[in-house]
């Protein structure tokens, strides 16, 4: 996710702006740059990878100036790419969070009137917007630039000839730091928390003028008041939006993750470009960890919606047996794009003359340069090293891509996509409920055993869980189809081993309860997930976490959500480091 820093006041701008931006460093980043105005003119720097000290660096004086870290999302990681952006003559700066949509058709109009374009990012498009309709009043001509975006954007802008930045908010984050004699703009508080703790959180339509000290919002053409918030955290607590860890964080921010998704491959109808599938025969999946629990709900997915046969191989193992690949589409999935188990497996199936599609979320990461065809997830960076809202992420464009392949009749089709498209909603509401979930893994925090079970697409949505729940709590949670209990998991039940029962409203539900019913007579205490309008399995169970009713297929994403928080609930009480589980890594780049 990049970061976006604007400063005007008493201070060197380069100095406050590049250490505003490594308070950004935590939100990920792959390059960098800052633009200062110094008398009628811009001076620019921008480089690739971290920053470092910030005395490393020294721009021409100057009080008023824009900063970026950037995460590749158009474009590659590289000094051109990096903002900030400029128009034709170098007066207008521009920095951007979020993603514009119509770039491309935008881009040709530009050139099309002579506009010269140096990146191949989508935020330039805005600065020569701006060239365009700049009269000589800033806010106008952003305003008007902005009524041709369709995307999201977080932008501030400046001018030679002004001293003065402006800034437009529209689904991605900007806070204002009102200082005393200057003023901050950021995407986000930690930016602005070593000189200020007084911060307005914009909203979105608002669009700002600002000076050193003062500042006016509009929203629709009228101006409006925001309240002040004093801020209590502490920098590093801020880093984490105030949770307590970048856990809980990228679980809240899954909801904005779906919606980004959602929106790269999803305008009108779905917009992935699946030539990639022509006259496969087979698809087989390769990946670890989470990733590889994707996989295994992509099968699910592509076999029930699409008919193609499908296959799940751990990448470590497809390594030494890579299956015969004859029209076979490979589709490796990695959150990091750098895991090098999975790198080597793309790489024997390319040589075993197969397509490999790659699933991933970091723009410019090996696998992206591997892969034949790329979709990308857009969860943004993830810290925390247990992967949640990045996993979401992969099963959206799972979903995308089985209904995008599937032969299901039109109507079940757009029904299913109608109901995609309000998933950010359906998460909130899980979100919104998170203490009882929290209350509930007080119950089980004290287990050194535990048992997930479930059936059809329960079974991956349960090995996932499991997997959460040891990486983070050191608890040892195994997964099984409910069906294979009785051959042999069932020795190990009773007081002291709780099952965790998923229950999907499909063709499984019935047995599950009957499965349920077994493992209460062997006393082990049951909590199941379940969604709001199940009466009938609170008769059975001990503890029910609760998710709103979707088609049995979204459980993945629903049940998924809540097993996270259950995980973090019981890490958290059994007093685990959660960000960094020992022995793990976030990225294993060792085969
Ligand atoms: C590591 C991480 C896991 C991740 C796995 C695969 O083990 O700790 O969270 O699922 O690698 O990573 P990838 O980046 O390929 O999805």
């Amino acid at each position: 996710m990049c970061g976006i820093v604007g400063y005007l006041g008493f201070r060197r701008a380069d100095q406050v702006i590049i250490s505003a931006l490594k308070r950004l460093e935590y939100r990920g980043y792959d390059s960098w740059g800052v633009a200062v105005k110094h008398g009628n003119g811009l001076e620019l720097i921008k480089r690739v990878g971290a920053i470092g000290d910030v005395e490393n660096y020294s721009l021409a004086e100057g009080n008023i100036g824009i900063g970026h870290t950037r995460w590749a999302t158009h474009g590659k990681p590289s000094e051109i790419n990096a903002h900030p952006h400029t128009d034709c003559n170098n007066k207008i700066a521009v920095v951007h969070n979020g993603i514009i949509s119509n770039f491309q058709s935008l881009r040709e109009d530009l050139k099309s009137r002579g506009h010269e374009f140096t990146s191949e990012t989508d935020t330039e498009v805005i600065a020569h917007l701006i060239e365009e309709e700049y009269r000589g009043d800033l806010k106008e001509a952003m305003m008007k630039a902005v009524e041709r975006l369709k995307g999201s954007y977080a932008i501030v802008v400046m001018h030679v000839d002004k001293e003065e930045l402006v800034a437009v908010r529209y689904k991605s984050p900007l806070v204002i730091g009102i200082g005393d004699g200057e003023c901050f703009i950021a995407s986000d508080v930690p930016a602005v928390l070593d000189y200020t703790n007084r911060v307005i959180y914009l909203e979105d339509g608002d669009i700002v003028k600002m000076w050193n000290n003062g500042f006016i919002i509009w929203n629709n053409g009228k101006e409006v008041e925001r309240k002040i918030d004093t801020i209590p955290w502490s920098i590093e607590d801020s880093e984490k939006g105030g949770y307590e860890h970048f856990m809980l964080k990228e679980i809240h921010e899954t909801p904005r993750v779906i919606e980004d998704t959602l929106f790269e491959y999803l305008s009108e109808d779905i917009d992935i470009d699946v030539s990639f599938s022509a006259g496969i025969s087979e698809i087989v999946f390769v990946a670890c960890g989470t990733s590889y629990h994707a996989s295994l709900i992509g099968r699910y997915l592509i076999e029930k919606l699409t008919g193609i046969p499908a296959r799940v191989e751990f990448a470590s193992e497809f390594i030494y047996n890579p299956p015969p690949i004859s029209r076979t589409l490979v589709i490796a999935i990695t959150q990091s794009g750098e895991t090098a188990d999975t790198l080597e497996a793309m790489r024997i199936a390319k040589k075993h003359g197969a397509r490999v599609v790659a699933i991933v979320n970091v723009l410019g990461s090996t696998a992206t340069r591997i892969a034949d065809y790329i979709l990308y997830t857009r969860a943004g960076p993830e810290i925390s090293v247990a992967a949640t809202k990045s996993f979401i992420a992969q099963l959206i464009v799972l979903y995308l891509l089985a209904l995008k392949l599937s032969k299901l009749p039109g109507s079940e089709i757009e029904k299913l996509i109608e109901e995609l498209r309000i998933m950010p909603e359906i998460v909130r509401r899980i979100l919104e409920h998170e203490e009882k979930i929290e209350q509930i893994a007080e119950e089980i925090a004290n287990f050194e055993d535990m048992m997930y079970i479930g059936r059809g697409i329960g079974v991956p949505i349960a090995m996932e869980g499991a997997l959460k729940m040891k990486e983070i709590s050191y608890i040892h949670a195994e997964a099984y189809p409910a069906g294979e209990l009785k051959h042999g998991p069932f020795a190990l039940l009773g007081k002291h081993t709780p099952v965790i029962a998923l229950l999907i409203p499909d063709e499984t539900y019935e047995i599950m309860l009957n499965n349920i019913k077994e493992v209460k007579a062997r006393e082990s205490l049951v909590v199941a997930v379940a969604d709001e309008d199940d009466a009938e399995v609170e008769k059975y169970v001990d503890f029910v976490i609760r998710v709103p009713k979707t088609n049995s297929v979204f459980t993945a994403v629903t049940h998924s959500v809540a097993l996270q928080l259950l995980a973090y609930y019981t890490a958290r009480k059994r007093g685990c480091e959660i960000d960094k589980p020992r022995n793990l890594a976030k990225s294993v780049t060792v085969e």
